[in-house]
């Protein structure tokens, strides 16, 4: 289906109420918890293993491009928000997390498929591709069938839709946990454009959990309301030219002799990160894509486990001391939204992209010469990671007939909150260290579910001082909001960072100060460090917006019957949400965002 930005719009207001088909899924219940464990994994000292031989074949695969996952059933109901009754639309989608064989590397020539078990969204990994209209509500039914790992123990999920506002007992937190055999239905609001990823989030096993492979993409796509010029929405590449691009290093062990199935082997190299050897781009091993030469729109997210990677575009996939030339790459997004300009990267200025960091990057195939063939998106060292780093992530093959492009990217690009608007509101700041003693610390503290270490008012804006004293990188996530940097060290921040985010990298020894306002929901969140090892061990904490919201606990939806889910059980309501978070504020384009008609008289 090909459709433009307007168009999908239109389809999602009319909110057709299309009976797609009934549930398959027949049983389940709500997650028996006891049955799973939340101690610490035990300390695993074994050397990192690698994988050469996959290494030499590098870039033999074909880019895999999923297809978006399809609702089970859509519907439209009615609901009263803020005085406001209207039909909202809801998509139904069902994902079934089991473990799964695939492919790493197809078979070419004599050289035969190699393939390794993942723990899979759907048989894939990375899982199911979700692409959204805002304003469309999803329902995710996320149905665990992993069985047990190989200590024998129950393989225990959570999941968090990462970038998503979702109501606290929806957010994956990281004791909410299904054990195998259960299901859990997940709601998402979906009223902010934005490249989001699904991860699970069990405590203290999440590392292990994504690195196995329970990682995928999930797209809200920009509406026209998110441009400074709505008419220039369909600017941006869409269709065949929008490319989702998720990394992943990762390490398997050679298997007997005679046989290609590998192992994916998951070393957390003594709690301190994961850093491995082969990099996996939409699930197979450093693959080539076959472009015209024209302008593509590529969502980038780094689902590794710990590694931040260090992307330009060049003509050798490896430092060359000379004849090697570098080309522009021009981000538009980043993790929460569309920047208020495309920023053009010119060499040898990289992309930093840390874990779980998404960025929109428009690369223009026609600024090449006729006779660049390839170009390849590389990675070149960034400090603080451990080991060998990978090179060649993703070789571009061009194809040799010139096309005519679509329009250029606009320029003012997203409606962008001012920051200094923001900044002039503060009512509060807060710092928090993250440090290590004898685990990864937040103030010196280790995670625990009962303790809460900052209180912000329901739509309050607050300054947080990130602090690392130390030597490693921190990439530090807070959940449900998003921010705007402010600075680092004192200085500001690139360019690329400067629009919405929801996570940034902490240098070593750096400070970041970042600005938000703690909305829409009440409730308790989590904050983290996105080196999933750390957060494991155990630099996580959590804060509480505002008094009395829903605990991701107790207040966990109550088991529904599953063949009548979406067609007679009434979606819950998302929280009504105070009119002074809609305070409009002055932005980028000269714009005023309008509150919702019942919060104007206020
Ligand atoms: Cu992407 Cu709390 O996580
Ligand atoms: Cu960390």
């Amino acid at each position: 289906m090909n459709i433009t930005r307007r168009e999908a719009l239109k389809l999602g207001l009319a909110g057709s109420g299309v009976f797609l088909s009934t549930y398959g899924f027949a049983g389940g219940a709500e997650a028996a918890t006891e049955t799973c464990d939340r101690k610490s994994l035990p300390l695993n000292t074994q050397l990192p293993r690698f994988s050469p031989q996959l290494l030499e074949r590098r870039f033999e695969p074909e880019l895999p491009i999923p297809e978006p996952l399809q609702p089970v059933l859509s519907k439209t109901y009615q609901v009263t928000r803020r005085g406001i009754t209207f039909e909202q639309p809801i998509d139904y989608y069902e994902i079934t997390m089991r473990k799964q064989r695939v492919e790493i590397l197809p078979a070419k020539g004599d050289n035969p498929a190699i393939t390794a078990e993942f723990w899979t969204y759907n048989g894939t990994a990375p899982g199911s591709l979700i692409h959204q209209t805002k304003n469309r509500e999803s329902c995710v039914r996320f149905i665990n069938q992993l069985g047990n790992d190989d200590n024998g123990k129950p393989i225990c999920t959570s999941v968090h839709l990462h970038g998503m506002a979702s109501l606290p007992q929806y957010d994956g937190y990281a004791e909410d946990l299904t054990s195998p055999g259960s299901y859990k239905d997940y709601y998402y609001p979906n009223n902010r454009a934005s490249i989001l990823w699904y991860h699970d989030h069990a405590v203290h096993r999440t590392s292990r959990n994504v690195y196995m492979g329970l990682a995928g993409m999930y797209v809200v796509e920009y509406a026209p309301e998110d441009f400074c010029n709505p008419e220039q929405a369909d600017c941006l590449p869409s269709g065949e030219f929008e490319v989702p691009l998720v990394i992943q290093d990762k390490s398997f062990e050679i298997p007997q002799k005679g046989s290609n199935e590998w192992k994916l082997v998951f070393n957390d190299r003594g709690r301190q990160g994961v850093y491995a050897d082969v990099i996996l781009v939409n699930g197979v091993i450093s693959p080539h894509m076959t472009v015209k030469r024209r302008k593509y729109f590529f969502r980038i997210l780094n689902a590794s486990a710990s590694r931040t990677y260090q992307l330009t575009l060049s003509q050798a996939e490896t430092i060359q001391t000379s004849g090697d030339v570098a080309y522009q790459l021009t981000i538009v997004g980043s993790d929460a939204g569309l920047l208020a300009e495309p920023v053009h990267l010119l060499p040898p200025q990289p992309l930093r992209i840390g874990v779980a960091e998404r960025y929109g990057v428009v690369i223009d195939f026609a600024q090449f010469p006729a006779d660049v063939k390839q170009v390849y998106l590389r990675n070149t060292t960034f400090l603080a990671n451990l080991g060998p780093e990978p090179s060649g992530i993703l070789r571009f093959d061009l194809l040799d007939q010139p096309v005519t492009n679509s329009c250029e990217i606009p320029s003012p690009l997203g409606i962008m909150t001012d920051r200094e608007a923001l900044e002039d509101r503060i009512v509060k700041t807060r710092t928090f260290r993250f440090e290590r003693g004898n685990q990864w610390l937040i103030n010196g503290k280790t995670w625990s579910a009962s303790r809460i270490d900052a209180d912000p008012g329901q739509c309050d804006i607050e300054l947080w001082n990130l602090v690392n004293t130390g030597g490693w990188a921190h990439p530090i996530h807070i959940h449900l909001i998003d921010f705007r940097v402010i600075d680092r060290n004192g200085l500001k921040p690139p360019r690329y960072e400067q629009g919405w985010k929801d996570v940034v990298v902490l240098n070593p020894l750096e400070t970041v100060r970042v600005v938000a306002k703690f909305a829409p929901h009440r409730g308790k969140y989590m904050m983290h460090c996105h080196n999933i090892v750390h957060e494991d061990h155990d630099m996580m904490t959590q804060f509480e917006i505002g008094k009395g919201g829903p605990d991701p606990l107790s207040d966990r939806a109550k088991p529904l019957p599953a063949p009548s889910l979406g067609s007679t059980n009434p979606p819950p309501l998302i929280e009504d949400l105070p009119c002074q978070c809609f305070e409009p504020l002055p932005t980028n384009c000269n714009v005023q965002v309008e509150p919702p008609k019942d919060c104007v008289q206020l």
